[in-house]
């Protein structure tokens, strides 16, 4: 017996010790835009339950309140009412089906790392919590009638005018054990990257058994855009039957799904637990087992939090004490948490192909982690990440093509280049190897850059693959720049295939050297669509749009406008002012180009002027004035440009300037899209203070916000950042490297990034010019 005790004792104790750093994580920075109450313009993310890159996200789905401004990506909306939990029925107290009247919440949901509560106008409260492959689910009904209803048929709704809405195409439920358990599959189809249908299996028990299961068919008559439905002709409402314990959607595509119904009067919790797998039910039904082995819900909850304190937050340690700064601890966690949710490890859960490889899907996308998200990974999650270019590459070897985006087993869509080039470039450079096999990575490299990806005709953009590749790849081989006469997005598809190349050329010095002055000439294709004669807001020289005949189109050009922003215009999701700072592997050619360093300086300045901006860009620059857009990627270097000109005090002024404006601990806390954590790891790179130029293995000094700060790098390495004088203000006065005093802007990973080492920053309210020497490399220099 005090044996006994004596070791519960010293559990306790370690567990007391190690600090519980999800009680700094707010969940809901980014659930709603620049306006109260709405998502629109916000972070389009997910509350409730999940692990780190976990396969399940445990939350519930909403209506829209208002389908022109609503985001429901993500399922969970400010302003919808509830009409489910994902892969779990709601609860209604009305048990007719179509169409249901979705209940609302009341009062302002809750939610902490690893768990979600809602309260429901019908006095139906639900907890829920997630595991790596499973959910738990705990009912809290009032007193009355009590059922809840699992439909497979469904999915995420889209917005009537989305041409790449989700679908349910099909499946099957059965009951067991008296209404106990139940399982079966269902199909969905589409989604924002235009999937092929995919399959998940699941298997879902009640801690206490019904005293009713009942089982329904009827017509799937939601108007499929796209896609046939089969349902003309038929009455649209569904039929219990009583026949049998199964339901199959058959030929006919139908919605399928059960009620399961306790009589019991007074108020009652009833638990369930759901396991998912993409293989099989036998599969989904194990990860219950080996993952929720308790029907306590928060069993669940103390796990997951524990996974996330391990594997993520305990990585970082800063000052907790008085002097900390709870807001900027609390930022930081945050930051951390949303850049965790994906991509999904799928790991032994490929239905496509047999490999001994790990398996990842849900990179959404590429186009918006590669600019510094990934770059954060490589120090932060080594182990992870060599898993997910493992991933990447066995994708290419089994389908073709490396992902821009990815989801549900299909790649797709492709917003600009082939930007899977640019994060295989980073791990590279950096010299991430392990069980990478780069022979076939380069390989897999290559194929973006020599293979035509074949006309996927999508409505958003018919003109070439949206799926994967390159799809202007014609233009780039015969003209070495995007023409505007025979491809969309010409200067914003030009920008990135450059960068593109530059990635090949930097795997190409280790893998085929005799690649690389090749792909090195093809990364100047930028400077093809300069045009020294446009002229805007008195500055001379911009990216332009250039017919395939070599002539530039001079008549009535305007880089502030991309008339649009679409698949169809100019440039992608941000304007060519903008695009014309985006050439990260060549900036000596771009100050060139600009008029030199003084020229260059005051047009990155007007990039931060307010109300310069005229090109409306909707949901992806909502509420900013300023060119410079911190609202979506492109722009996420731009603040820190200043570095190549040796005025870092600017960098620092426009950084800081811009994560305290628009980054907060509050729903409307990040300016844009999370898009898969993009957002939220811009804020993490100022928050340390140095910012990674992707594809190459240099960071620029920024100004860090904690006084001291040990990362956990590269597995079991320590990354330290100090600073002093952060009380007196934010510039930088001097900077000492390991110790030694270090006099550029700039360092190189295997400074203090491979085996560790000490940032020192000394700060101060004065905005000085403290570097002197070499600016920031551009390894990527050409003349043509
Ligand atoms: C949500 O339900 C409430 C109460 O029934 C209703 O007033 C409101 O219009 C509903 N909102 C949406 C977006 O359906
Ligand atoms: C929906 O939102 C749009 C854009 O804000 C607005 O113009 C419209 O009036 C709203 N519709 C309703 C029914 O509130
Ligand atoms: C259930 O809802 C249907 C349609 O919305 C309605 O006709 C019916 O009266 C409701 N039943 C109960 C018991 O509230
Ligand atoms: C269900 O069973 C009842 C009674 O046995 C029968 O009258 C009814 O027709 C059955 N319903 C269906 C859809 O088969
Ligand atoms: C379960 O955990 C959540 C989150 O920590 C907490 O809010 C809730 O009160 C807990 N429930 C019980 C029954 O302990
Ligand atoms: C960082 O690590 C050093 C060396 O172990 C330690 O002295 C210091 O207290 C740590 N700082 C924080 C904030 O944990
Ligand atoms: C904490 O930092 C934030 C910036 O993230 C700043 O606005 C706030 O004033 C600071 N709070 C204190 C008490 O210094
Ligand atoms: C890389 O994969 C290719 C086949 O895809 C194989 O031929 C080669 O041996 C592998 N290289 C290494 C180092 O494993
Ligand atoms: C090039 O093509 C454009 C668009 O077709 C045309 O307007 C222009 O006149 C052509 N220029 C030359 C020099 O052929
Ligand atoms: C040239 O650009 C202007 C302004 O964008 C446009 O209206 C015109 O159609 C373009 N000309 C050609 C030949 O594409
Ligand atoms: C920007 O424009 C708005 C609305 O016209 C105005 O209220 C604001 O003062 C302007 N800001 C600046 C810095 O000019
Ligand atoms: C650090 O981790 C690496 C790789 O996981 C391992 O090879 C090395 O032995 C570890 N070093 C220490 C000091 O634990």
């Amino acid at each position: 017996m005090s044996l006994r005790y004596l070791w519960l004792l010293s559990l306790t104790l370690a567990v007391i010790a190690q600090v519980d750093y999800s009680q700094y994580v707010n969940p809901f920075i980014g659930s709603e835009g620049p306006f109260p109450g709405q998502g629109y313009g916000g972070g389009d993310i997910f509350v409730g339950g999940a692990r780190p890159f976990g396969v399940v996200k445990v939350g519930i789905d909403t209506t829209a309140a208002n389908w022109s401004t609503a985001v429901l990506n993500g399922g969970w909306s400010p302003d919808g009412n509830v009409t489910a939990i994902i892969n779990q029925g709601y609860s209604p107290r009305n048990t007719s089906l179509f169409p249901p009247a979705y209940p609302a919440q009341v009062g302002h949901d809750t939610a902490s790392v690893g768990y979600f509560k809602t309260q429901l106008q019908n006095g139906v409260q639900i907890e829920l919590s997630g595991s790596r492959h499973a959910g738990i689910i705990q009912y809290n009904f009032p007193a009355g009638e009590k059922h809840v209803l699992v439909d497979v048929s469904h999915y995420l709704p889209g917005s009537p005018n989305d041409p790449n809405s989700q679908f349910y195409i099909g499946g099957e439920i059965q009951v067991h054990d008296n209404g106990q358990a139940w399982s079966g599959y269902g199909t969905y189809v589409g989604g924002w990257n235009n999937g092929a249908p995919f399959t998940v299996y699941f298997y879902g028990e009640f801690d206490m058994a019904p005293e009713a299961a009942r089982l329904f068919r009827g017509p799937n008559t939601d108007p499929m855009r796209g896609y046939q439905g089969l349902a003309n002709g038929r009455p649209s409402f569904a039929i219990y039957d009583n026949l049998t314990n199964t339901a199959t959607s058959g030929p006919m595509n139908d919605r399928v799904g059960g009620t399961f119904t306790w009589d019991v009067d007074e108020q009652l919790s009833i638990t369930s637990r759901i396991g998912i797998s993409f293989i099989s039910v036998e599969k989904a039904q194990l990860y219950i087992r080996s993952e929720i082995p308790s029907w306590r819900l928060n069993d669940t909850v103390d796990s997951t939090v524990q996974v996330w304190n391990d594997d993520v937050f305990s990585k970082i340690q800063v000052p907790l004490d008085d002097t900390a700064n709870l807001t900027n601890v609390r930022l930081l966690y945050s930051s951390l948490y949303f850049i965790h949710l994906m991509p999904s490890d799928r790991t032994g859960e490929n239905p496509l192909w047999e490999s001994d490889e790990p398996s990842w899907d849900d990179f959404y996308t590429l186009w918006d982690i590669f600019r510094c998200t990934v770059s954060f990974y490589h120090i932060f999650q080594p182990v992870y990440y060599e898993s997910m270019i493992r991933g990447l590459i066995d994708i290419w070897r089994h389908q073709g093509f490396l992902p821009d985006g990815r989801s549900g087993n299909w790649n797709g869509l492709v917003q600009g280049g082939s930007n899977a080039d640019n994060v295989l470039a980073d791990a590279y450079v950096k010299g991430l190897r392990g069980a990478i096999n780069w022979t076939d990575g380069y390989a897999a490299m290559k194929t973006n850059a020599e293979v035509v990806p074949y006309n996927t005709h999508d409505p958003t953009d018919y003109t070439a693959s949206t799926k994967e590749g390159r799809g202007a790849l014609l233009d780039w081989l015969e003209l070495g720049y995007v023409s505007k006469d025979r491809s969309t997005r010409c200067i914003s598809r030009t920008v990135e295939y450059s960068l593109n190349d530059f990635a090949i050329s930097q795997v190409a010095a280790g893998e085929m050297p005799g690649d690389q002055e090749k792909y090195l000439r093809r990364s100047a294709g930028w400077q093809e669509i300069w045009n020294p004669n446009v002229k805007s807001l008195d500055f001379n020289g911009f990216l332009a749009p250039k017919f395939s005949n070599g002539s530039f189109n001079e008549s009535g050009y305007d880089p502030l406008y991309c008339y649009g922003c679409e698949w169809s215009d100019y440039t992608y999701e941000a304007v060519p002012w903008e695009y014309s700072f985006v050439i990260p592997h060549d900036m000596q050619t771009l100050i060139d180009f600009m008029g030199g360093p003084q020229m260059f300086e005051s047009r990155l300045d007007l990039m931060f002027k307010p109300n310069t901006s005229v090109q409306a860009l909707g949901p992806n620059g909502a509420g900013i004035t300023t060119l410079m857009n911190i609202g979506n990627e492109p722009d996420f270097a731009t603040p820190y440009l200043y570095n190549y000109i040796n005025k870092q005090c600017k960098s620092v002024q426009r950084t800081k300037e811009l994560a305290y404006q628009y980054f907060h601990d509050g729903p409307s806390g990040i300016p844009g899209n999370s898009d898969a954590g993009a957002m939220n790891t811009w804020l993490l790179w100022s928050i340390l203070g140095i910012y990674p130029i992707v594809t190459t293995d240099v960071y620029l000094l920024g100004s860090p916000s904690f006084k001291d700060l040990n990362m956990t790098i590269n597995g079991n390495e320590t990354l330290r950042i100090r600073a002093t004088g952060l009380e007196d203000g934010f510039y930088v006065q001097s900077v000492k490297i390991n110790g030694a005093d270090w006099k550029k802007n700039w360092f190189q990973h295997g400074d203090v990034l491979q085996s560790g080492g000490v940032i020192e920053f000394d700060l101060g309210s004065e905005q000085v010019v403290w570097e002197e020497g070499d600016v920031p490399p551009s390894p990527g220099h050409v003349e043509i």
